[in-house]
């Protein structure tokens, strides 16, 4: 019988807090592929894949969490959800109020939010609130409102969000039989570190600060082992590097464009617990991450996800990547999203020929 994939909730349905007949809200999130990456593993001495989380339905990863997060929802008497973001969150959650036939709010840093993912939340029929501020000050608003206000927060500090993304780690694990030894992922609110570190646990049979709903413990282990955890944050927004909070946040990167994540506590665990490490890279590295992983893989990822590429590379140069592991790198949102970025120094010849073979096979010196 033909199957189609039913988004992450139905897929996870032992492993999440919702009930048999709980109203799901879904756009078929999930399943997304994981792509080996010879170019990458050459490089350094691993075997790594790539999990695309880019083939979701509105280009991110963020589209797990939102999936549980309106959903849960459902069950509140609030009409209107909101969130701050650097341009994904928002996105996903202006789809997902549309499946869920409720009104969206974001708030969002004016100026600093990648033209593809401003247009999905126009689209979508958000409320858009641009602030003259950074992703710090839009949380701080997005807080404030939905205290005082019939407004629910969809956010990552809402824990159902971290529990659908929980479901990235399920399916790297379902995918490769058994955990790899490495998860490598860009940082910026620190909830999707947190939710793949969960996600892990659970499927080894524990849990961890973030879990919830019914106990990992009750459930058969799938995987033996969980992975080392490395985190890659951006040069100039890189807080859980330092240390400290940063007031000013810079980077190509917008979507990690982050100075105070509210994660902080649970990265850290997630760092710790799994004996791995946060380091940062440069806008150049991203940068250059990105490209090779368009002209040497075939994947197309906004700069935001690169950072996870960037750092492995980093971390190989270093010598300190593990000769033969098993790395997974989640690359978290689609290319198209931020073309200006991904074309900008880019040198374009796009002067018309005259519309013949002959001039075409001219122009490609065949
Ligand atoms: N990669 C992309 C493409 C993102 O959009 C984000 C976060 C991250 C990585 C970092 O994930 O916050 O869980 O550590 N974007 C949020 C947003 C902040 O508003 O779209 P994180």
């Amino acid at each position: 019988m033909a199957h189609q994939w039913q988004g992450v909730i139905r897929e996870y349905h032992e492993r999440l807090p919702f009930g048999a007949d709980d109203p799901v809200v879904t756009l078929g999130e999930g399943g997304t592929p994981l792509v080996p990456a010879p170019a990458l593993s050459s490089r350094t001495g691993a075997k790594v894949y790539v999990k695309v989380e880019g083939m979701n339905p509105t280009g991110s990863f963020k589209d797990r969490g939102m999936t549980s997060a309106i959903s849960q929802v459902l069950h509140s008497d609030a009409k209107i959800v909101a969130c701050a973001s650097t341009g994904n969150t928002s996105a996903s959650a202006a789809a997902y109020a549309v499946a869920a036939g409720l009104s969206s709010a974001v708030i969002l840093p004016a100026g600093k939010i990648a033209a593809g993912k401003l247009a999905q939340a126009i689209v979508h029929g958000a409320n858009l609130v641009a602030v003259d501020g950074n992703f710090d000050d839009c949380l701080r608003i997005a807080r404030e409102l939905t205290a005082n206000y019939p407004v629910a927060l969809v956010n990552s500090v809402n824990p159902y969000r971290l529990q659908g993304q929980k479901t990235a780690a399920f399916e790297v694990v379902d995918a490769l039989g058994d955990a790899p030894d490495i998860h490598v992922l860009p940082v910026g609110n620190a909830g999707n570190i947190s939710a793949y570190w969960m996600g892990y646990c659970e499927y080894a049979g524990r849990t961890t600060a973030a879990s919830m709903g019914r106990s990992a413990t009750e459930l058969a282990p799938v995987a033996s082992k969980v992975p080392q955890m490395w985190g890659v944050q951006a040069w100039g927004a890189a807080p859980l590097v330092l240390g400290h909070p940063v007031e000013k946040p810079e980077t190509v990167a917008t979507a990690i464009r982050i100075g105070n994540p509210a994660s902080w506590k649970l990265a850290e665990e997630a760092r710790d617990d799994s004996q791995g490490w946060i380091d940062r890279v440069t806008d150049e590295e991203i940068l250059a991450a990105q490209a090779l992983l368009a002209a040497q893989v075939g994947v197309f990822i906004e700069p935001g996800s690169a950072a996870s590429i960037a750092g492995l590379l980093k971390a190989a140069e270093a010598g300190k990547v593990p000769e033969g592991a098993t790395i997974v790198c989640t690359v978290t949102g689609n290319g198209l999203k931020d073309t200006a970025t991904a074309l900008s120094g880019r040198d374009l010849d796009i002067t018309p020929i005259e519309a013949t073979t002959e001039a075409a096979a001219r122009a490609l010196d065949l």
